[in-house]
């Protein structure tokens, strides 16, 4: 087989075979496939697509140039389930669902990533939680996930090489957005963690990945059907992001939102509606459920129980975090020395949010990154951000900046105002779950 007569064939229309898409992955990790061959395969995929057993292919092939957990030995006695996120502004939903499902008898051996751009990562939220460790090596992290029932931390070397050469070659020709590559990226970087059910996030709106609900659908059919032709009993939500989903953005900020969140203190009901629905969904699709009335009841018991935190503060004490991080998470998360409210010019309805924009105040005030080596400052960000539909007037800011300096402050107050549309009608609310592919 000749790299060249692989891309000639998708060049022209043909459907790859799984022997195809395996020799060329293999060269891609090998290095036996060049970075031209690698950027021309990937505008064929481009303008030719994949049907879904190629799909199911690549993403096999991707994922098998790594690791991939087994979980056998462990002898574990619930299902092994997690879920993903296209990602978003105010994303803290991992940081409750893992222990969540735990409490209710899941695994969840969640591998998670950084903020890029606009949006927040969920490893840099933990990063927040002195003495968190990302990293530890790969036999930790299955003991903790066996003992506790959870553990979130960072991608490693070992987890699908072919993706990250293919994706770093995609970035520089114009070929991420692609579905079918899309989809084997994602896939094979999650199914490596040995699986049995999946959930998707896919985000839809001004501060998603995928702006507009036709792509987000495609997107959303494309990650169900190939990871169940894959093998993992997989559902996917089509969730909004025409606004911040909670009501804090940062990283400090979203994790004291998130142990607030398990404690009761407060919930907000949007970051709630999709906490319970993806909860819902991984224990519908992992088996720990027979109905969503049934989910939501043992998911309602392990927060109310106290059994959802007690997961978490577990978790957090594993992986190197304090004992007491739950009962003191007020006294261990860093704090941004200016903590200031931003008023509206005038009273109104926040009648629409620029979300990518949103997002992007948070990493002008040093909380994201716009390149993958820059360090984040985890006490800065927002609390208390008004959602669409709420009055806000000289008593009711927009939100709470939290910054390094008076200087940052100003700047994010701004762009803060700016990205926030007002208006005296009280405007009509989007949905919060637009649909459910299984
Ligand atoms: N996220 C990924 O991991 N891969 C893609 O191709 C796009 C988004």
């Amino acid at each position: 087989m000749l790299p060249q007569e692989i891309i000639k064939a998708k060049r022209d229309g043909k459907t790859l075979s799984p022997e195809q898409i395996a020799f060329f992955v293999q060269g891609i990790t090998s290095g036996g496939v060049t970075e031209g061959q690698i950027a021309a395969f990937a505008m064929a995929v481009y303008f030719n697509g994949m049907v879904m057993p190629e799909r199911v292919a690549l993403t096999e092939a991707m994922m098998n140039s790594g690791n991939v957990l087994q979980w056998d030995h462990l002898n574990l006695d619930g299902p092994i389930v997690d879920k993903h996120s296209t990602g978003g502004v105010s994303d803290s939903v991992s940081l409750m669902l893992g222990p969540m499902v735990a409490a209710c008898g899941g695994y969840v051996p969640m591998i998670a990533g950084r903020g890029l751009g606009h949006t927040g990562g969920t490893l840099d939220k933990f990063e927040s939680i002195p003495g968190y460790n990302i990293q530890p090596d790969q036999d930790d992290f299955q003991r903790i996930v066996k003992e506790i029932g959870v553990a979130i931390i960072g991608q490693t070397a070992r987890i699908a090489p072919a993706d990250k050469r293919f994706y770093s070659i995609r970035d520089v020709t114009a070929t991420v957005d692609s579905i079918p590559l899309i989809t084997a990226s994602i896939l094979s970087k999650k199914l490596s963690a040995g699986l049995e059910a999946l959930v998707m996030d896919v985000k839809t709106g001004n501060g998603a990945f995928m702006t507009d609900l036709e792509k987000s659908r495609a997107l959303a059919s494309s990650i169900v059907q190939v990871a169940n032709g894959a093998g993992v009993n997989t559902s996917a939500l089509i969730t909004d992001m025409n606004q911040a989903l909670g009501d804090t953005a940062g990283n400090a900020t979203e994790m004291r939102e998130a142990v607030e969140y398990l404690i009761g203190k407060r919930r907000n009901p949007r970051l709630h509606e999709v906490t319970m629905a993806l909860c819902a969904q991984m224990l519908l699709r992992s088996g720990l459920a027979t109905n969503t009335a049934e989910a939501e009841s043992k998911l309602n018991d392990a927060l109310d129980s106290g059994k959802a935190a007690e997961v978490f503060g577990k978790m957090v004490h594993a992986l190197g975090g304090p004992a007491d991080f739950v009962e003191r998470y007020d006294h261990y998360l860093p704090k941004a020395p200016v903590i200031m409210p931003v008023y509206a010019d005038a009273p109104g309805y926040v009648t629409q949010v620029a979300t990518r924009e949103l997002g992007l105040v948070v990493v002008s005030l040093g909380g994201g990154r716009t390149n993958p080596e820059d360090a984040v400052d985890h006490a800065v960000g927002l609390s208390q951000l008004a959602s669409i539909g709420s009055y806000v007037d000289q008593d009711k800011p927009l939100a709470m900046i939290h910054a390094r300096d008076e200087a940052a402050a100003a700047m994010a107050a701004v762009e803060l105002k700016a990205s926030i549309g007002l208006s005296e009608n009280l405007p009509t609310l989007d949905p919060v779950v637009y649909e459910i592919l299984t």
